[in-house]
């Protein structure tokens, strides 16, 4: 049985699953999070589905250490290799099904665009669910392998990353999609530039300045998470201001900046951990 003030375990294979954190964090004020990112493996968008499992049953078997009430796959890739409801009898989330109610709650009937890594995209996981969901739309999908990179070097604004969403984002430009599902951790960092890149130059004689909807999907999983009775009623009980516990499997130093810079203030700690010595020994 889950006890109401035990953590919920996060994990990214980096640290672009911070976005998904910080998104809980809003709307879930008085839990306790423990964020695993799994930064010595990263990236899993260019793995095979086997390897990603494997990974993504290597995370949650660490992060039962710590008792907590609930997991939340941060990681779409892994999202697409694990669609079991529990781990060890506690109750896992992922960020796809989210993300699938917060593009159908815009209509049924849209041009979206999805994107994603290699895996994602080519598991068609969005596409289907989106299919099971009655949805009648157009959908486009585009894996966008090189942004990862761009996020985790910081340059979210910059003219190399504008030349990249061009060359990935210019047909989903072309035939007007109306909203886009960020399907990966990491892209909600370029918000701003991806924004930009549509909204920019569309054509001089529109009389309407183009803008698409970003599907953010974080409302509908901190909602999935409350349904499940998994969480405190922060209207009635304090927040616990408790810092967010980072562990990641490659040196956390690395990383400490960016993590500071997603977070914008929120109390942390950090702990570079071995996940494989710790599964063997236990
Ligand atoms: N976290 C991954 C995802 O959301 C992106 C980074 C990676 O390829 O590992 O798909």
């Amino acid at each position: 049985m889950a006890y109401l003030d035990s953590p919920i375990g996060v994990f990214d294979s980096g640290i672009g699953g911070l976005t998904v954190l910080k998104g809980l964090i809003e709307h879930l004020p008085s839990e306790r999070w423990i964020y695993l990112g799994d930064t010595a493996r990263l990236p899993y968008g260019n793995k095979s589905s086997e390897t990603i499992r494997n990974y993504t049953l290597k995370n949650l078997k660490f992060l039962t250490q710590f008792k907590c009430k609930a997991f939340v796959i941060a990681c779409n890739s892994a999202s697409t290799q694990f669609n079991d409801p529990f781990f060890e009898e506690v109750p896992v989330f992922n960020v796809i099904d989210p993300g699938i109610k917060a593009a159908l709650s815009l209509g049924l009937d849209k041009r979206i665009g999805i994107l994603g890594t290699k895996a994602t995209i080519q598991s068609q996981v969005y596409t289907k669910k989106l299919q099971a969901a009655h949805y009648t739309g157009e959908i486009f999908s585009q894996a966008c392998p090189l942004f990862v990179p761009l996020v985790e070097e910081g340059l979210f604004e910059d003219p190399i990353t504008d030349l990249v969403i061009s060359k990935y984002l210019s047909e989903m430009k072309k035939v007007k999609i109306e909203s886009l599902i960020l399907g990966c951790t990491h892209y909600p960092l370029l918000k701003k530039s991806i924004l930009d890149f549509f909204a920019n130059n569309f054509a001089a004689s529109d009389q309407d300045p183009y803008q698409i909807n970003l599907i953010n999907s974080a409302f509908y999983l901190s909602d999935m998470i409350k349904k499940k009775n998994l969480v405190k009623n922060h209207h009635s009980q304090k927040t616990q201001n408790l810092p967010i516990e980072i562990m990641t499997t490659d040196d956390y130093r690395n990383v400490k900046d960016l993590t500071l810079k997603i977070l914008q203030g929120h109390a942390t700690c950090f702990e570079t951990v071995d996940i494989e010595s710790h599964n063997s020994s236990s």
